[in-house]
């Protein structure tokens, strides 16, 4: 049997006034990324299986965020708002290719897994024509609500047209449903207005199924997986049943979570064997932790690379492209970002790297800034291999220091610091008996410091 064609509809195009924000609601995040994306994950991918997403006038970033996600997808503008059976009608045109399967689905429902999209695929496989999902509402109020008779779904309510009577259901409609493709375009233009709200109601389409002698079906799944979102409070709702998840999935994959209820992890962060994240780390999106490394506390780290039997923290933040080579360490109170540390880089304390790339087992000392930025551009600094930079040292970009350079404390680089060579800022210290006096002694016996 070849497998069944399909395409996705999702619904967009809501303002989300709710929300009461300027941003459009389906790219408010959880986990770390937007409601959106997290629906256009579940829904089916690959050969066979196209997706549209509806979206409302103006709204171009949301156009972006369904290209970065997938890019084979079309969007549709729908104009005037009219209800969800209009929304889903601006994608016409792609519904008039009959797929298989029909599946509509809306964007501010992130919590929806793949596995659900293809439980609601199955009763199209056996001759029904629509099926709706459903849950059990712990409180039903403004839900459609699911009227079924003998095992049949006969028709959906929507809350504010149901009867005192019907209004005790808890069944309700979560939104999602999956149309058998060849007949779903004749279905969808025979839904009405005639309705207290005067919309185009896609819940009509049960009925209308009904009427037209053909199956539809309910399949349930709990209401956290079809939570909706239209306030901030369901927002933090559904970040919280999401995190819960994520952490399981951890811990389930052998990752250590002294405390996982103070653990905040996105919904692509790649862990290794043996990690151990210590309580309250933040960690955002594009983070990928390898074999061994251990998270203290009161970190935050986003779209970092972070290498095997690496140290990081406490109070460590690292920012988008940070990468740390195998056994680096970072110490408390630093902050790295665009900065590619290679193994055994030291950065122990107090410091920030940016725009940085810093050479295999370099020691970077405590109160080491780079300065980065000029007050009009950004620039980079290199340091090489087995280098040490001394504490309270700035290093003024661009600018190069050499493989197995000193830089004494408190010195403030301009130029480039060739290998091997000494920079002292003219401290008492350095200049009489610190690290810069004995380093000129080794270059007298030609060693050079070993990066601590
Ligand atoms: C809808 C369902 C209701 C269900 C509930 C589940 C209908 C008529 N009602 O109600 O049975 O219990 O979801 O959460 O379908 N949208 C558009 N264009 C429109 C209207 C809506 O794109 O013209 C999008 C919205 O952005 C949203 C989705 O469709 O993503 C659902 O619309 P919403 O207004 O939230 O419907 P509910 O009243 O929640
Ligand atoms: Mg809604």
């Amino acid at each position: 049997m070849t497998a069944r064609s399909s395409l996705t509809v999702v619904l967009a195009a809501g303002e989300g006034t709710r929300m009461r924000s300027h941003q459009p609601k389906v790219l408010h995040p959880v986990a770390g990324q937007s409601l959106l994306a997290h629906v256009l994950e579940a829904a089916p991918a690959g050969t066979g299986a196209a997706l549209a997403v509806v979206i409302g006038p103006n709204h171009d970033a949301v156009a972006d965020e369904v290209r970065r996600i997938r890019p084979d997808a079309a969007t549709f503008v729908q104009r005037e708002r009219l209800g969800t059976a209009h929304a889903v009608l601006a994608a016409r045109e792609a519904i008039a290719r009959g797929a298989d399967d029909l599946l509509v689905a809306f964007g501010d429902t992130p919590l929806i897994s793949a596995a659900t999209f293809e439980r609601l695929r199955a009763p199209l496989k056996t001759g029904a024509t629509l099926a709706v999902l459903g849950f059990r509402a712990a409180d039903p109020t403004g839900y459609g609500r699911l009227l079924v008779d003998g095992g049949h779904l006969v028709a959906i309510r929507e809350h504010a047209d149901a009867s005192r009577e019907e209004r005790k259901i808890t069944l309700c409609n979560a939104g999602v449903m999956a149309f058998d493709g060849n007949k779903a375009l004749g279905i969808l233009e025979k839904i009405g207005k005639a309705n207290s709200k005067s919309e185009y109601y896609l819940v009509d389409a049960v009925a209308i199924v009904r009427d037209m002698g053909l199956e539809a079906v309910v399949i349930e799944t709990s209401e956290d997986e079809v939570r909706g979102i239209n306030t901030k409070a369901q927002l933090a709702e559904a970040e919280s049943v999401v995190q819960a998840r994520l952490r399981k999935a951890a811990l389930d994959a052998g990752v250590t979570l002294i405390a996982p209820e103070t653990v905040y992890l996105a919904a692509d962060t790649k862990f290794g064997n043996d990690v151990t994240i210590e309580p309250f780390v933040v960690i955002g999106p594009g983070v990928s932790i390898a074999d061994g490394a251990v998270i203290h506390s009161f970190s935050h780290i986003v779209q970092s690379a972070i290498g095997q039997n690496t140290s990081v923290g406490p109070f460590a933040r690292l920012r988008p492209g940070t990468s740390l080579g195998d056994r680096a360490k970072i110490g408390n109170f630093v902050e790295t970002k665009g900065a590619i540390l290679e193994a055994g880089v030291k950065v122990n304390h107090l410091a920030y790297i940016g725009d940085a790339h810093v050479g295999e087992g370099t020691n970077i000392g405590a109160g080491t800034i780079t300065c980065n930025y000029d007050g009009f551009g950004k620039h980079k600094t290199t340091i090489g291999a087995g280098a040490f930079v001394g504490t309270n040292s700035s290093l003024v970009a661009p600018v190069k220091i050499g493989n197995g350079a000193y830089i004494g404390s408190g010195s403030v680089i301009t130029k480039d610091v060739p290998d091997d060579a000494l920079a002292v800022a003219r401290t008492p210290q350095n200049n009489r008996e610190g690290g810069a006096k004995r380093f000129r002694e080794m270059k007298t016996r030609n060693k050079t410091p070993k990066g601590k």
